[in-house]
């Protein structure tokens, strides 16, 4: 048995979206440009999936364009915003994602912009009070805040935050990558400007995404080329990528539900199970409270040992998949920039396990007692 408990890096495809998009990778290969009936029925397939996307987050299908994944919706959503509209100021946190946190910082590097990042606590919880004063004091900003972070799960509020923008007139971005598909996002009624999703952490294809754009917000191309995706990204679509993403934000609506439950009890399980098993095991950021974390992420923070410099590797051997979330600052590797922003203790062993449906108890229990043995033998 190998057990794959990395799951907000990638998920694995679903059969049932890799069925939908077979027939668009060897029978139906006309360029969506074209104008023949090879091209009109694969154009007619994209739109059919732009209004499938659309009509999911109660947006228009104007307002969706697909483009190569989650970083590029996010480059997207911070450049082509900042200089369309002339921002001069941003605001983001020290959490982000590296594809919001590197275009922002990039920005502040070249002059365009003046950066500011959010103050967070050791939980990982934004300081709102510093948002709205930094927005009483430089209004017209561009504002970025994930919905859940990937390392940690946190969850942050952004109906909130979409308020405090829209009282302020700013642009407010969210990063949804990792909620996109796991929890129910209405772009109506959450007031941002842009959300963003990758396939395949829902169970989609890998190198496919989305971007809505409120349309209120007119913005220029951050790819020049083509009139692909209505003049907003030059280049041919990935037509099967593009398939796979709107079946796969389809299945994981229609099933929502039923995988929540089912995955936040794997969670539940595996806080129980570690904390019976593992002394002084603990859990950064908010990851094991309950609705104020992302249900699919847990971080484990082990107690100091020898076995946490090898831990990755001595659960690879182990037969189980996990990510780093190592908070070491030596040589090269600076380890994770969201445990070190939230002052994680740099001698545990960070861990983080993030689960799908397709997790089962036996796997938890597994991982639970495998990591119990590792620590029980540096303890004797
Ligand atoms: C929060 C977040 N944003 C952006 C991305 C980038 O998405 P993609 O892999 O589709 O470029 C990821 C992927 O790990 C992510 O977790």
């Amino acid at each position: 048995m190998r057990v794959y408990l990395d799951n907000a890096a990638t998920t694995p495809l679903d059969k049932e979206v890799f069925e939908v998009m077979a027939p668009f990778m060897l029978e139906h290969y006309g360029n969506p440009s074209s104008i023949h009936a090879h091209g009109r029925q694969v154009r007619a397939a994209i739109e059919s999936a732009r209004k499938t996307v659309a009509g999911l987050i109660n947006a228009s299908p104007s307002e969706i364009f697909f483009t190569s994944g989650g970083t590029e919706a996010d480059n997207l959503a911070i450049i082509c915003t900042i200089r369309s509209l002339g921002l001069k100021h941003a605001i983001t946190s020290p959490l982000e994602h590296h594809a919001v946190l590197h275009s922002l910082e990039a920005l502040e590097k070249t002059g365009e912009i003046e950066l500011t990042l959010l103050k967070v606590d050791a939980n990982g919880v934004l300081d709102l009070q510093h948002l709205e004063e930094t927005l009483a004091s430089q209004p017209r900003t561009f504002v970025s805040v994930m919905h859940a972070n990937n390392e940690i799960g946190n969850l942050n509020d952004i109906q909130a935050i979409g308020e405090i923008c829209k009282k302020y007139n700013a642009i407010f971005h969210s990063d949804t990558v990792q909620t996109m598909g796991h929890y129910r996002h209405d772009v109506q009624a959450l007031g941002l400007n842009f959300l963003v999703g990758s396939a395949h952490k829902f169970h989609g294809p890998k190198g496919v995404g989305f971007i809505y754009v409120d349309s209120a917000v007119k913005i220029h191309p951050l790819i020049q080329g083509g009139s692909q995706e209505r003049n907003m990204r030059g280049g041919t679509e990935n037509v099967y990528g593009i398939i796979g993403l709107a079946k796969a934000l389809e299945i994981a609506y229609r099933d929502m539900d039923e995988h929540q439950r089912h995955i936040q009890s794997l969670k539940d399980r595996m806080i129980v199970k570690l904390r019976e098993q593992i002394e002084d095991v603990q859990f950064n950021g908010l990851s094991a409270e309950g609705d104020k974390s992302l249900y699919t992420v847990l971080n484990v923070s082990l107690p100091v040992s020898e076995m946490n410099e090898m831990l990755l590797f001595n659960l690879d051997i182990n037969k189980i998949s996990a990510s780093g979330g190592s908070a070491c600052t030596s040589g090269v590797d600076l380890g994770s920039h969201v445990l070190r922003a939230i002052n994680s203790d740099m001698e545990r062993g960070n861990v983080r396990f993030s689960f799908s449906k397709y997790n089962t108890v036996e796997e938890i229990d597994y991982a639970v007692d495998t990591l119990a043995k590792l620590y029980q033998k540096v303890i004797v």
